[in-house]
């Protein structure tokens, strides 16, 4: 049995639109999840929202509309955002689902029957903004808003029991949370004594939420509910053979901020529940607006819609994928996009298209020309057309996709230079037949880098391979047939002119 590439990203909150943040986290498992594929790896990709919580009752509260009106609302936006943003995940999971409730049900009681969730009276600092109770150092580091004190009932899981177990795990596993930098945190954050987990909110003051099985006046803390739903979508509790293909998940993509529930709560959740735990836990930094985080309350959120408008899908993923080294923050800005995209994908990549098909139609009736005997430069090209596909697929598995893709547009621009070098616009006149080997070299070399960018600019990439006139795939040397005509040429990216920008 071949296990599959389960890749999930977080699911977001529904109290507002989908941003940026939220599109370029589930851009990055879409690209790593095609890259899968082409890999030759089955991939599952789940992404969905978490729509219980404070937050969420509170915005619908604000719209004046029910709070699962409003999730129903939020959930479309975003799934159609996803589609528009040609977001290939394989399921979609909301936490008012009926088989997400049945599983956290199924989970508190699993926790509860094997005495690790207890009751306790507590009193303590909550943070509205965080729904949940913070320490007093927290509260005088200035980074939470709405505190109040509270004194109430509540259920609590024994995380601490568990403190030393997930030491232990992560010393054994170098892979389980990257990039190193987190896993030092994490581990840092380990070296005080780990506090049980509050996992309830008692009706009276919440009652948008899954309630406990053992215990009606309460509903489930959000994140133990919404952390679930990694199992939930590849079917905890139905056949545990099914189960089995998809976990332990590949990889949780999320953003820093939610780094400790993702390194800490869960993994004690699943030891408590006896499940395995995730392989991988990678967490990326901030995409920041000059140098500020962007995020919904400071209101610098960049609309990924208005970028898109303006200039298409493809080239906005590519942009997200080549700016952000994974692991550092990132800065955002309309001219640091329009540089790219004139460097990279209009001079280099759409340039080379052009000049295969404007020199294939105007010498050869758009016939893509055989090969005859190759010089040392041709056997040069085909060579590193080997070490591109190794190169990039050894990047993609060290999460360097900034680094993939810089290789990838290298040997674009090798095939440039190539071109600059052999001239076969001056070669056809005196000897038609190597310059159609210079040609088919040049088209052949483009449409192996275009494979290994497909994961990043499906679209644009598909209509490239329309002008190759190719369903060829693969990324061995060879896969365009001389003697196909081409289809019709088409600009795939056009110059963004800077002066009217
Ligand atoms: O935390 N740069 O949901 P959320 C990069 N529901 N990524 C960003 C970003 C930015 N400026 N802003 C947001 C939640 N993100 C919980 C998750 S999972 C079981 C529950 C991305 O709507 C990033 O992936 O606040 C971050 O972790 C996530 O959106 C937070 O989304
Ligand atoms: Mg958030």
């Amino acid at each position: 049995m071949n296990k599959i590439f389960y890749i999930t990203t977080p699911i977001y909150y529904v109290n507002d639109i989908p941003h940026i943040g939220h599109a370029y986290t589930t851009i990055l498992a879409d690209v790593i999840s095609r890259h899968q594929k082409q890999i030759g790896n089955d991939s599952f990709f789940l992404t969905g929202v978490d729509e219980h919580g404070q937050k969420v009752q509170e915005a619908a509260k604000k719209r004046e509309v029910n709070p699962l009106h409003h999730c129903d609302e939020m959930a479309k936006r975003f799934t159609s955002l996803w589609q528009e943003l040609h977001i290939s995940n394989d399921d979609f999971i909301r936490t008012t689902e009926q088989r997400h409730q049945k599983v956290v049900k199924k989970i508190l009681n699993i926790v509860n029957d094997a005495g690790d969730i207890y009751a306790d009276e507590y009193e303590g600092l909550y943070s509205i903004s965080e729904e949940r109770f913070i320490t007093e150092k927290e509260s005088e580091s200035g980074q939470f808003r709405d505190i109040k004190k509270l004194k109430e009932k509540n259920y609590f899981f024994k995380m601490s029991k568990y403190q030393d177990q997930l030491i232990d795990h992560i010393n054994k596993n170098p892979k389980f949370i990257q990039p190193e930098h987190r896993k030092n945190e994490i581990l840092g954050f380990l070296k005080q004594p780990l506090n049980d987990l509050c996992i309830s909110r008692p009706k009276s003051r919440l009652d948008w939420g899954i309630e406990l099985p053992f215990d009606s006046n309460y509903v489930t803390y959000v994140w133990f509910d919404a952390l679930i739903n990694y199992i939930t979508a590849p079917g905890y509790g139905e056949d545990p053979q099914e189960f089995q293909k998809f976990w332990p998940a590949s990889m949780h993509l999320i953003g820093k901020d939610i780094l400790t529930t993702h390194a800490v709560y869960w993994p004690t959740m699943l030891m408590a529940a006896g499940i395995k735990l995730p392989e991988t836990i990678f967490a990326h930094g901030w995409w920041l607006m000059k140098d500020e985080k962007m995020s919904k309350s400071s209101g610098n959120v960049i609309n990924p819609l208005d970028l898109i408008e303006d200039y298409g899908v493809d080239p906005v993923r590519y942009y997200l994928m080549r700016e952000m080294v994974l692991g550092h923050d990132a800065s955002f800005s309309k001219e640091s996009f329009i540089t790219r995209y004139n460097s990279d994908l209009a001079n280099d990549f759409g340039n080379l298209l052009s000049r295969v098909s404007t020199l294939i139609n105007k010498n050869y009736e758009g016939i893509i020309p055989n090969v005859s005997d190759f010089s040392s430069l041709e056997i040069e090209i085909q060579h590193s057309s080997r070490e591109v596909v190794k190169n990039f697929d050894s990047h993609m598995s060290n999460m360097a996709i900034n680094e993939a893709i810089e290789a990838a547009l290298q040997f674009v621009r090798s095939i440039n230079k190539y071109f600059e070098q052999s001239v076969p616009w001056k070669v056809v006149k005196d000897d038609k037949i190597f310059a159609g080997t210079i040609l088919y070299t040049g088209a052949e070399a483009l449409r192996i880098a275009a494979v290994l960018l497909s994961s990043i600019m499906p679209e644009r990439t598909k209509n490239l391979f329309l002008v190759l006139n190719t369903t060829s795939t693969g990324r061995d040397w060879g896969g365009l047939k001389p003697g196909t005509q081409l289809g019709p040429l088409t600009v795939l990216f056009p110059r963004i002119n800077t002066e009217n920008n």
